[in-house]
């Protein structure tokens, strides 16, 4: 890795988990070097929150693709002209080829707002309500081919109040993943984890940091 890590992040839409990440880089905790976000969807927020912060952007547009082979091609040409040791999906909601998971292997990582294994997949807040889960949360894992599988690097959990809305769960699990997303980039970042076994090791072993509680 370069002295200063370098990242790339993905987004498709509000960008909230890309300024938890920008705000943990900013706060000095850990050196990263967030040199590109790029975007699937023209204007949205997440491009604004990079540009107030100096960060170049770029979109690609995947209604401009016929196949997800040419739209990944394109997305990793703008990604290869800054290098990165990282790539973040963070809110990026396009499926990406196998080729190009393959390619970025073991440094390509994204968030999902459920508790993983559990609830790969959409509606994530509503089926953890409908199987009356007593905890549900977020998970941040090494992205393979298999969508919403991977690696988890850290997870964080709430317990569900009764008769909560699957809004009011997902606002609750948004604030998780603000804290659990930063956190895992900045382990990534200061070269703490490894994988073994499909295992997350945060330096060489399994840690009770990797699964927080959260009250909120
Ligand atoms: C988050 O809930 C994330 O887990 C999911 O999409 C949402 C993106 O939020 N994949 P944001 O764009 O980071 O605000």
């Amino acid at each position: 890795m370069t002295t200063t890590p370098r990242a790339v992040v993905l987004v498709s839409g509000s960008g909230s988990n890309l300024q938890a990440i920008i705000d943990a880089a900013a706060s000095k905790q850990f050196e990263l070097d967030i040199s590109l976000v790029i975007s699937n969807v023209p204007n949205v927020k997440g491009l604004e929150r990079a540009r107030d912060h100096g960060i170049a952007t770029q979109v690609v547009d995947h209604r401009d693709f016929t196949t997800r082979e040419e739209f990944d091609q394109q997305l990793k040409s703008h990604i290869e002209t800054v290098k990165p040791d990282l790539i973040v999906l963070a809110g990026f909601m396009r499926i990406l080829t196998a080729d190009f998971v393959e390619h970025y292997q073991d440094r390509l990582i994204n968030i999902h707002p459920s508790l993983l294994p559990k609830f790969p997949g959409r509606d994530t807040h509503q089926r953890a309500i409908d199987a009356e889960e007593q905890w549900h949360g977020a998970s941040v894992h090494f992205v393979v081919p298999e969508v919403d599988a991977g690696p988890v690097i850290d997870q964080g959990r709430l317990r569900l109040n009764e008769s909560e809305s699957a809004n009011e769960l997902q606002a609750r699990v948004l604030k998780i993943e603000h804290v659990i997303y930063p956190l895992a980039v900045k382990w990534f970042a200061q070269q703490k984890l490894t994988i073994k076994n499909d295992l997350v090791l945060l330096d060489g072993e399994q840690s009770t940091l990797q699964l927080q509680t959260f009250d909120y």
